[in-house]
C-alpha cells in the first residue's frame, strides 16, 4: 500500500491545476500523503511512492512540460506506478469528442513506449476565449467559453487509484 503520492501537473490557463488540486485532496482524504508540484519545479521523485501526471492537450499534443517530463524523469517513473489524467474535450462533450482526445493521447504517449501508467483517463476541459493568446483567438472566436470538467468524476477517478496503486 503506498504512503505517499505526488500529484503533478503541466498548464497553461489554469484548469489543470484546478483539477490536479481536487484529484489531491481526494487522495489526502484517503489517507495518503500528498504534495502537489506544477511538473516544472519537479527535480526529484524520490520518496513518493506513487505519481498522478495530468496535463492538458493542445492542438493535438499532450502539453509539452509533461512530455519533458516524461523524458526527464523516466527512470523514476519507471520504478513506480503512475496514473495519467488529461484535459481536453470543451466543445460538443460527447462521446466521439473524448474519442479523439483519447487519440490524440494514446499518440502522444506511444513516443514513450517504457511508459506503462496504471490508470489513463481523459477529463473535459475548460475553454475561455476571452483569456487566450491573440493567436488562438483569431481562430478559436466562434466558440463558446465552456466547463466541462465534472468534479465528481473527476474525485470518484481519484478515490480509485489508491487500489491501483497498490
Ligand atoms: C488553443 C487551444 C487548443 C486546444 N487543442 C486541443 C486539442 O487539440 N485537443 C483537445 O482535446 N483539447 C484541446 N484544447 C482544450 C484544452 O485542453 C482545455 O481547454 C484545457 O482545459 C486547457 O487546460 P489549462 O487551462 O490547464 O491550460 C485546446 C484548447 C485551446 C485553447
Amino acid at each position: 500500500m503506498p504512503d505517499s503520492a505526488l500529484v503533478t501537473y503541466a498548464t497553461s490557463y489554469g484548469s489543470t491545476r484546478e483539477v490536479a488540486e481536487a484529484v489531491a485532496a481526494t487522495l489526502r482524504e484517503s489517507g495518503l500523503s500528498v504534495d502537489i508540484q506544477p511538473v516544472r519545479k519537479v527535480r526529484t521523485l524520490k520518496g513518493y511512492d506513487a505519481v498522478v501526471l495530468g496535463a492538458p492537450l493542445y492542438m493535438f499534443r499532450w502539453h509539452k512540460d509533461a512530455r519533458r517530463f516524461l523524458a526527464r524523469h523516466r527512470k523514476a517513473l519507471a520504478e513506480r506506478p503512475v496514473a495519467v489524467f488529461a484535459l481536453g474535450p470543451f466543445y460538443t462533450g460527447d462521446e466521439a469528442e473524448y474519442q479523439g482526445s483519447r487519440e490524440q493521447l494514446d499518440k502522444e504517449l506511444a513516443e514513450f513506449p517504457w511508459f506503462t501508467p496504471v490508470d489513463l483517463v481523459i477529463f473535459g476541459g475548460k475553454f475561455e476565449p476571452a483569456n487566450l493568446h491573440f493567436s488562438y483567438r483569431m481562430f478559436m472566436k466562434e466558440i463558446p467559453a465552456s466547463d466541462l470538467r465534472d468534479w465528481e468524476t473527476i474525485r470518484d477517478w481519484a478515490a480509485s487509484l489508491p487500489a491501483k496503486f497498490r
